[in-house]
Parts: structure tokens; sequence; C-alpha cells
């Protein structure tokens, strides 16, 4: 299949494209790279020895878009493109909500048009918000998020659900949609190569990027927030996914939605929950020294425990994961070793 990544030269997008090369199937990338860099995609390429079709465009820019989707004909088009920082969307909600809902909106009325089918999307486990107890699964209600992030999440999720039943009933779409959902647990790690992964822009929100800085010398310390949760060592828990992994559940999801119509959801995770405390043990055996760490307050927003039931990838995808937390620690810290500041 030829298959299109909105935000491809990112993190999970630069994966997924090397999951998608190495099964066979031909990539574009389109990315304004407002969180990424191009030389990912040059990477991509040398990884796998096979060429991608880059295009430097904005995702809500329809005219732009229209052109590209018209050259090119996807049989699938990935959503990975968006605004990420949970933070940063409670300080600039209308930025968070314009890119986030438009890019979709954009490529829907474009495939509308064009009589495209098959759509993938980028969700996360914060649609179940903390309404309910882990691990969470695909068929328990929506919870209420905890940030403008997430609630772009969930109306993405609801936007695509919604267009793919109209499509359904004979209404103006030239082709009923095929929608899939995939809500990612947390994606860390890197390829195996250590050519490609994750490289945060300033100082990054997220555990794994920041033990990684802190293991090569960039930050002093990770401050671990809150140590007085009711988990067996009062910090989070998680779960924690390998990027290879995840990649590979979007091969599986674009081949799925080919071969159906509707919307179906997936968790794609372990179903396995480790604590901050577990992260950074693991990740100074994989590194060989200690990563220095001080107990800090609770972060605001955080939920106490979150992991999914992965059941219906398996079942429905043949999908399931492949790779631990020591893979994890080992290929992250091989990126983060041979690249310390990033692409850059
Ligand atoms: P990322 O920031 O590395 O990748 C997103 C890419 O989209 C970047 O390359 C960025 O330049 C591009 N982009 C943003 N707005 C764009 C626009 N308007 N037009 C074109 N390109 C645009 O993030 P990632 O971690 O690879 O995440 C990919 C997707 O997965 C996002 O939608 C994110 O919300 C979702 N997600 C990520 C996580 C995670 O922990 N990384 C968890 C759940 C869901
Ligand atoms: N943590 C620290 N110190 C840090 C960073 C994180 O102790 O410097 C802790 C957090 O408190 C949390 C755990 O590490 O307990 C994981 O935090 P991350 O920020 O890495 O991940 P989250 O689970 O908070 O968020 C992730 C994605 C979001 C997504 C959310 C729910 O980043 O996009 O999962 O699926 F919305």
């Amino acid at each position: 299949m030829k298959i299109l990544l909105t935000g491809g030269a990112g993190y999970i997008g630069s994966h997924t494209a090397v999951a998608l090369l190495d099964a066979g199937h031909a990539v574009a990338v389109l990315d304004n790279y407002s969180n990424s860099s191009p030389e990912a995609i040059r990477r991509v390429e040398q990884i796998t020895g096979k060429s991608v079709n880059l295009y430097e465009a904005d995702a809500a820019d329809k005219s732009v878009v229209m052109d590209i989707l018209k050259k090119e004909m996807p049989d699938c088009i990935i959503h990975f493109a968006g605004l990420k920082a949970v933070g940063e969307s409670v300080e600039k909600p209308v930025e968070y909500y314009r890119n986030n809902i438009d890019t979709t909106l954009t490529l829907l009325e474009c495939m509308k048009e064009l009589g495209l089918k098959n759509f993938v999307f980028s969700s996360s486990a914060t649609v179940y918000g903390d309404d309910h107890k882990p691990p969470f699964t695909e068929e328990m209600t929506k919870g209420a998020c905890t940030n403008p992030y997430g609630w772009t999440k969930w109306m993405q999720e609801q936007m695509l659900t919604d267009a793919a039943l109209a499509s359904e009933k004979g209404s103006d779409w030239k082709e009923p949609l095929s929608v899939v959902l995939l809500r990612y647990f947390n994606p860390v790690g890197s390829h195996e190569s250590g050519l490609i992964g994750e490289d945060p822009q300033g100082i990054p929100n997220n555990l794994m990027p920041f033990i990684s800085q802190v293991a090569v010398g960039r930050r002093d310390h990770l401050t671990v927030f809150g140590d007085d949760y009711d988990t067996p060592d009062g910090t989070c828990r998680r779960d924690y996914i390998h990027v290879m992994d995840l990649a590979e559940g979007h091969v599986k999801a674009a081949e799925y939605a080919a071969e159906h119509t509707g919307t179906e959801v997936f968790n794609l995770g372990t179903g396995n929950p480790y604590s901050v405390l577990d992260m950074v043990k693991a990740f100074g055996a994989a590194c060989g020294h200690d990563v220095a760490y001080e107990i800090g307050p609770r972060r605001a927003g955080d939920i106490q425990d979150s992991w999914a039931n992965a059941d219906k990838a398996l079942k429905v995808l043949g999908w399931e994961t492949k790779r631990g937390i020591d893979e994890i620690c080992r290929d992250a810290w091989n990126w983060q070793s041979h690249n310390p500041n990033g692409y850059k």
C-alpha cells in the first residue's frame, strides 16, 4: 500500500515510517517541522535503504494538502501531526485546539472530496480520564480529560467516529470511511540502530527523555513527581511501550483499515505497569551508572495508575508487544549516547 504520514518526521511517525517500509509499503510524509527535523527522514531512508516522498507543509492548509493528496492518492493516511505537550496546552489552549482540530477537519474534507477511505489516528490513553481503574479496555466510556491536549484527542476521536458513521449511511461521501483510533499508552525507546529517536525541544516534559538527558550529562538530576501515591514504591505507574512495537501496531492498523469500514478503537500498550523508580533503575542498568534523582511534589493533573488491556489488538489485529523495559532502556540509551544533542 501507499501510506501518507502527517507529522511523519516526528518521534512516532519516523519509527512508523521504518516499520512500514520494512513491511514493503510505500511511504510519503507531510510535516511542517514545528517539532521535528527533515534529518529524521534522511535517517529513515538510511536505515531502510528506501526513499520517502517528503513534503514540507501544514496539515491544516487545505489547498496544499489537496495538492499533495491528489499527487499521492494514498491507500491510507496515518495522522500523527499535532501538538502534544500537556502542560503547554494548558497555557496555549487556543493554539492546541486550532492546530489539532483543524488538521483533522482539513484531512477529512480532502478525503471526502477525493474519495479516500482509510484513516488511522494517533489517539491517547488520556481519553480514559481518571474515572476508571486500569487496566483500561476499549469499551470503557471516555472520561473527563484534565487538560486541553487531552480534550483535542477526545474531540478528534468523536469527529472521526461521526464522519465514519455518516459516510456509511449513503450521504455525499464517495466511499464509506474506515477509521482506526489507536490509543497509545507511554511510547518510549528508539529504533535499535540508534539513528532515530525522541528529540524533545527544550526541557523534556516526559519521563524517559528526561532520564536519558540526566544519564548523558545534559541535566543534573531527575525530579520524581511524588512518592506518596498508593503504589508499592509510592510513585505513579505507567504502561511503557517500545516505540518499535508501537510502530508495528500501525502497520497492522493500516492493513486492517484497508479491509474494513466504520470505526474501530485499539489500545496499544503492553498491559504491564512500571513505576517511575522502576524505570530509573532499569535505565541505570542499561547505561552502566546510577541516574541521579530527587523526590519532588506531585505534578498537577497526573493520575496514579494507567495501563492497558491490550487483548483486543492481539485478537483482532494479531499484534502484541515483543520488547520489554530492558530493550526500551537499551535502545533509548543507544540513541541518546550516540546523539547527545538529538538531531542537531
Ligand atoms: P512529535 O511532536 O514528535 O510529532 C508530531 C509531528 O507533527 C512533528 O513532526 C510536528 O512537526 C508535526 N506537526 C505538528 N503540527 C503540524 C501541522 N499542523 N502540520 C504538519 N505537521 C505538523 O510527537 P509524537 O510523540 O511523534 O506524537 C505523534 C502523535 O501521537 C501526536 O498526535 C501525539 O499527540 C500522539 N501521541 C503521542 C504520545 C507520546 O507520548 N509521544 C502519546 C499519545 C499520543
Ligand atoms: N515523571 C516524573 N518526572 C519527570 C517526568 C515525569 O516523575 O520529570 C513521572 C510523571 O509524574 C508520571 C510518569 O513519570 O508519573 C510518566 O510521565 P510522562 O510525562 O512521561 O507521561 P504521562 O503518563 O504523564 O503522559 C503520557 C503522554 C501524554 C498522554 C498521557 C496519557 O505524554 O501525551 O501519557 O496517555 F496524554
